[in-house]
């Protein structure tokens, strides 16, 4: 099919991270449904082993896209403390080893930067979407602060630690539609669905 043909109502999105799917979603509203790999039946435990996001985001949509043929996109996220210099970055998700573990990583991260007084760092969310046999990267920051302890029990990840510019709370403190109002992986999804509707416009 020419890509000037097509129109869409639904894109798969390479993760298991049910919160993200639940993230994206709200952040896209009903412009576009997004399709889990669980809801497509799809069950692969898929390798993050590079040094950047943006090799390890287009890795994911890479192996749904071999699989299954289907446009489809993924995303990869880090947290960059500048006192830490931008780790854990790319390494975010396991910061504190096998197994992975949001607990491990957020103690881990408290102790590295003790008491250190510059706390900023920023999350950066790397979306890759294969379309049309094309790749195309789109990525959002969120600048913020590390707190001095956990706070909030909303969210996942590091949510209970950052708290974004602009907001006296931390992420795990705030509804989904607040923290879309800061978020990283929303910024991102937003210049997603802006290529999409552009590109379909064109039809
Ligand atoms: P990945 O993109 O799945 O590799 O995630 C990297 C790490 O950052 C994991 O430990 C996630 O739990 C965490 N993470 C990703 N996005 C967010 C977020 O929006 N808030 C808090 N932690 C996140």
């Amino acid at each position: 099919m020419q890509e000037s043909e097509k129109k869409i109502s639904s894109l798969l999105f390479a993760t298991n991270n049910a919160h993200k799917v639940t993230e994206i979603q709200s952040a896209i509203g009903n412009q576009l449904q997004v399709i889990s790999l669980a809801e497509a039946g799809i069950d692969i435990e898929i390798p993050e082993p590079h040094d950047t996001l943006e090799q390890n985001s287009l890795e994911k949509a890479r192996t749904i896209h071999h699989l299954t043929g289907l446009d489809c996109f993924s995303e990869d996220t880090g947290l960059e403390v500048d006192a830490l210099d931008g780790e854990p970055g790319v390494r975010s998700a396991r910061y504190a080893g096998e197994p992975a573990s949001a607990q491990k990583n957020m103690s881990k991260l408290l102790q590295e930067l003790g008491r250190n007084t510059n706390r900023t760092a920023r999350f950066r969310t790397v979306i890759s979407l294969i379309w049309a046999n094309e790749e195309f990267l789109f990525d959002g920051v969120c600048e913020g602060i590390i707190l001095e302890a956990p706070q909030g029990r909303e969210g996942f990840g590091y949510d209970p630690v950052f708290q974004p510019l602009g907001s006296e709370l931390a992420f795990a403190e705030m509804s989904l539609a607040e923290k879309n109002k800061y978020s990283h992986r929303r910024k991102a999804a937003d210049k997603l669905i802006l290529f999409l509707q552009q590109r379909l416009s064109q039809a």
